[in-house]
């Protein structure tokens, strides 16, 4: 992210963080724009050079919202959607619905009967039953115009990552297994249905993936598999999870070595098996939006627990970042602004909801001074942080702003207390 401090501020592209947090209200979650555009031209640049038929597809779970999907748009991404609240949301960004994938686990028959309606351009099969269920609910449609769809198998392969967010194993909620014989079946159900298309193969591994060793192997394990079976694929999907850094002690997934690595092990792979190249696509989403945000909280109450700890208390909480509740995600807080002698003190940083789990970060180094009214920062909430974002405790949803060389403008506004309540009855 383009943050660094100025005269003790610290600032995005210019701006200074504590007047953004002025003029918005905290928690305030700030993207730099112009880093999420050159993470997306990253991507686009190296399947370019490997002059591979391809597509970049943003898994919208990340972080949506209108003038994110505009953005997606204007770079040429296409994009993921995992519900009917998804979908919906990209279409009133006026996204193409010939460029938006339908995933999912348990796609309800009113989310398909909708995504097939606005045209999306692929469904990802999930389980077998979902292929009776799609072709059921296609059978309006004429006999020309058919429902694209790739399944999502499980390569097995071994991924290092938090077991809550591991997913491509044999024991998982998602995809279809290569061994016990459920994604050939697929298959051929799919190729005997009246409304489908099979066009390819999709697999997700995990997530928070530092390295090509994983892709590599899924690619070795998913073409063994299928040459023994004689399958011929037009569309291999290789799913997300490029890793971040959230903290100095992470690897980031490096996207230009390591998809040289994928794309030439994938080129020698389909030369050994004298396949053509399919089209090709990926799905990242917190690779692109992560490290590109940051939070900012005002402190509130300070205790001094003598001898013991130092807990500081943030205008947020577990509502807005979960990730360190739900898996023990480490983030870096910094201060907004650094205090004139740089003395610190080790500080625990919590929430302000009602659970002694709610903590940002504990044995956090800030300012020995830090005083109520006082901004924290709190680096790398661009993904999963809005949209894992809930009410507990009736809490608001923190406004979103986008910075960029250009300037700063509001993309969400902070929920107010009447939408709190907009839906109950009275
Ligand atoms: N494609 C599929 C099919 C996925 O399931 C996911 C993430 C992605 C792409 C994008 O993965 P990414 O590049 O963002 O790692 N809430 C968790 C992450 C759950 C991810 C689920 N699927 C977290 O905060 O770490």
């Amino acid at each position: 992210m383009t943050t660094e401090y100025e005269n003790g501020q610290l600032m995005m592209r210019g701006h200074k963080i504590a007047d953004l947090a002025k003029e918005y209200g905290t928690p305030l979650i700030i993207y730099d724009e112009d880093k999420m555009t050159s993470i997306m031209n990253q991507y686009h640049q190296i399947f370019k050079s490997h002059q591979v038929p391809y597509s970049i597809s943003y898994a919208s779970k990340a972080f949506s919202s209108i003038q994110m999907i505009k953005i997606l748009k204007r770079q040429e991404m296409e994009l993921d959607v995992v519900s009917v609240g998804e979908l919906y949301t990209a279409l009133e960004a006026g996204f193409p619905v010939e460029d938006i994938h339908f995933h999912g686990n348990n796609k309800t028959p009113f989310e398909i009967d909708y995504a097939i309606k606005a045209g999306v351009r692929f469904f990802i099969i999930d389980a077998i039953d979902e292929i009776g269920l799609i072709n059921e609910l296609a059978k309006d449609l004429s006999e020309t115009d058919r429902i694209n769809v790739l399944i999502r198998i499980n390569p097995s392969v071994e991924v290092n990552t938090h077991e809550y967010i591991s997913t491509g194993q044999e024991d998982s909620k998602f995809g279809l297994s290569l061994s016990n014989g459920a994604a050939k079946t697929a298959i051929d159900l799919i190729q005997q249905s009246e409304h489908l298309s099979f066009k390819g193969i999709h697999y997700h591994l995990g997530s928070q993936l530092s390295e090509s060793r994983p892709f590599i192997n899924a690619i070795t394990n998913v073409f063994t598999w299928l040459d023994e079976e004689d399958i011929n694929i037009e569309v291999l999907n290789m799913g997300g999870g490029y890793g971040v850094k959230y903290t100095q002690d992470d690897v980031r997934f490096p996207i230009e070595s390591g998809f040289d690595e994928i794309l030439t092990h994938l080129k020698e792979t389909l030369e050994a098996s004298n396949r053509p190249v399919p089209h090709l696509m990926i799905e990242p989403g917190r690779s692109i939006t992560a490290e590109a945000g940051l939070t900012v909280y005002e402190v509130g109450t300070i205790k001094n627990i003598h001898g013991i700890s130092k807990y500081v208390s943030i205008d947020g909480g577990m509502s807005d970042h979960i990730r360190t509740p739900l898996y023990g995600a480490e983030y870096e807080v910094i201060p907004v602004k650094l205090s004139d002698d740089n003395a610190q003190v080790s500080t625990h940083v919590v929430g302000k909801l009602c659970e002694s789990g709610d903590v940002i970060g504990k044995h956090k180094m800030l300012p020995h001074d830090l005083k109520r009214g006082d901004f924290l920062a709190v680096k790398s909430t661009g993904a999963y942080h809005y949209s894992m974002a809930s009410n507990y405790n009736q809490m608001q949803k923190p406004a979103v702003i986008f910075v960029s060389d250009s300037g700063v403008r509001e993309v969400i506004r902070r929920q107010s207390l009447p939408q709190l309540i907009e839906n109950d009855v009275r």
